[in-house]
């Protein structure tokens, strides 16, 4: 084992691209930057904003974040072709040291059935791609795509050579998460002892989670040399996702004695960071997940309850209040001010203009009216909901819904759509069918429900209810989230939400570029 105490892990976030690919994942530029500002809040060292070349939206995503976000590198995907590099350049040159991030497959299972060539073409391609980015910057990143299945000793000559061409990172995926821990640190070690440039360049693991092992795929590999970590909140991404940010970076902070590495990452952002990714996306954390999940610092047992309430380290390795964690913690009140309010937005992370302050004051105030206790999650859904939501073709203005034991479920619906105002009535099977019968009713719409989950914001009867829709029309998945204290309506902005994004998604698909490796 090489473990070089004291390194410092470079943290390279991909939620805004890997995560992206997340099926029915799709955001507008607006809630990319939004995510982009918490990243660069949470200390990330780079950020890939995503894939310009896939797409208009994706182009135009990558080139606001790298024009506005000035406290991190902004990195762009490419293929191995001078096109997408072009565009990839195109869209972050303004950022800070812009960072290109090029890739090829190296497996022989990718060459012979994807892109069918032989590994002397390959090594041409990964060569010609890195030297023609360094020809813009010389912060150029080359991914071996399907690294673990690929042969060491190949992999390592196209290391060697794309070194030699300019690459400053080289980053050794396990793009199908086929990789087992001690194996995984076993080729991160072989690679580092036979590349023989390779200390010109960053070694890099990013790995995805489809046997459950990515964090400890990762950890075995910094233990074995490697020095950027690449990684996404929630672990969201392409199947069963990415590797964890927050796993990995508390593994590092809870085990230091094992795990010697230091990190830019400021833990007490992990928390809301995690919650704003959840919000937008719309792809809900498991209860039990590590870190962020809702459980994951719950005792239900007496036993465990009375040894927290006696000593909390008892049952908890890490303290919730260094993950930013103020579950529960009771923040407001009815008759708390603006004042305290932007105070508690403050502490959470969030530095709102004075007009966006007013809209979540005016927000609370009414939330407050109907929920006695205020708690953080409340002011972070409120958040989410009334500022992080641009406004979009489709908003609700008005709804009624008449339900009970013997009356037909009717739903009174008005929208402004494209600014005019409609109102239509429907019948539903129960009170939310109602409402959606009457929305879709409003906006044409032909897209199907594939999915719908309500969740409680906080404890309590009184709590709000947080919904995610996802729905499905010509192919293309999307998922929106609505929450309020009334779950009715909670359920119809979930669904407006999700049509608004269908709306951009299908423009946007509508001039993408054909997407292969
Ligand atoms: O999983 C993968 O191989 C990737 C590369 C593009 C880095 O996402
Ligand atoms: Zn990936």
């Amino acid at each position: 084992m090489t473990t070089e105490s004291g390194k410092n892990i470079i943290i390279f976030d991909t939620t805004l691209r890997d995560g992206e690919q997340s099926p029915g994942v799709s955001l507008n530029m607006e809630e990319k930057l939004q995510i982009g500002k918490q990243l660069e809040k949470l200390g990330v060292d780079v950020l890939e904003a995503g894939f310009p070349v896939a797409s208009p939206g994706d182009f135009e995503g990558v080139k606001k974040l790298a024009d506005e976000l000035r406290g991190l590198q902004v990195a762009a995907l490419a293929r191995a072709n001078p096109k997408d590099i072009d565009v990839a350049w195109e869209a972050i040159k303004n950022g800070a040291n812009p960072r290109i991030h090029t890739f090829l497959a190296t497996s022989d299972i990718h060459l012979k059935h994807k892109l069918r060539k032989t590994r002397e073409e390959a090594l041409e391609m990964a060569r010609n791609a890195v030297a023609y980015a360094a020809r813009y910057t010389g912060n150029v990143e080359f991914s071996a795509e399907d690294a673990s299945r690929s042969d060491l000793d190949y992999l390592c000559r196209v290391f060697e050579t794309v070194i030699e061409a300019g690459a400053r990172v080289v980053n050794f995926p396990d793009t199908v998460g086929y990789a087992l821990p001690w194996d995984f640190g076993r080729m991160i070690q072989y690679v580092r002892a036979n590349t023989s440039n390779i200390h010109k360049a960053v070694l890099s693991v990013h790995c995805h989670n489809d046997l459950g092992l990515a964090t400890a795929n990762v950890l075995n590999a910094i233990q074995n040399g490697a020095e950027q970590v690449e990684c996404t909140i929630n672990g969201i991404g392409e199947r069963a996702g990415n590797t964890s940010l927050e796993e990995v970076v508390m593994a590092i902070k809870t085990r230091h004695d094992l795990l010697p590495f230091t990190n830019n990452i400021n833990t007490r952002f992990i928390t809301a960071t995690s919650r704003l990714v959840s919000l937008l996306t719309g792809m809900v954390v498991q209860p039990n997940k590590a870190i962020v999940g809702a459980n994951a610092f719950a005792h239900e047992s007496g036993i465990h309850q009375d040894g927290v309430l006696k000593e909390r380290t008892t049952y908890e390795i890490m303290d919730p209040a260094d993950i930013g964690l103020t579950k529960g913690a009771l923040v407001m009140g009815k008759h708390s001010g603006r004042h305290a309010m932007k105070a508690k937005l403050e502490e959470l992370g969030y530095n709102l203009t004075e007009e966006d302050v007013d809209r979540v004051f005016a927000r609370f105030k009414a939330l407050a009216d109907k929920k006695k206790e205020i708690y953080t999650e409340d002011l972070e859904t409120l958040i989410a909901d009334e500022i992080l939501r641009i406004p979009d073709r489709y908003r609700l203005t008005y709804l009624h819904v008449a339900a009970g034991s013997g009356i037909k479920p009717t739903a009174t619906v008005s929208m402004e759509i494209d600014g005019e105002e409609k109102t239509t009535v429907s019948l539903g099977a129960g009170p939310v069918d109602a409402a959606f019968n009457a929305i879709s009713q409003l906006t044409q719409t032909g897209s199907k429900l594939l999915k719908f989950s309500v969740n409680s914001v906080t404890g309590g009867l009184d709590a709000q209810g947080e919904v995610t829709v996802r729905i499905e029309e010509d192919g293309v998945v999307v998922t929106g989230q609505g929450a309020d204290s009334d779950i009715i309506t909670a359920s119809a902005k979930a669904y407006i939400n999700a049509l608004n994004r269908l709306g951009h998604k299908k423009s946007d698909k509508a001039t993408a570029k054909p997407m292969c490796c």
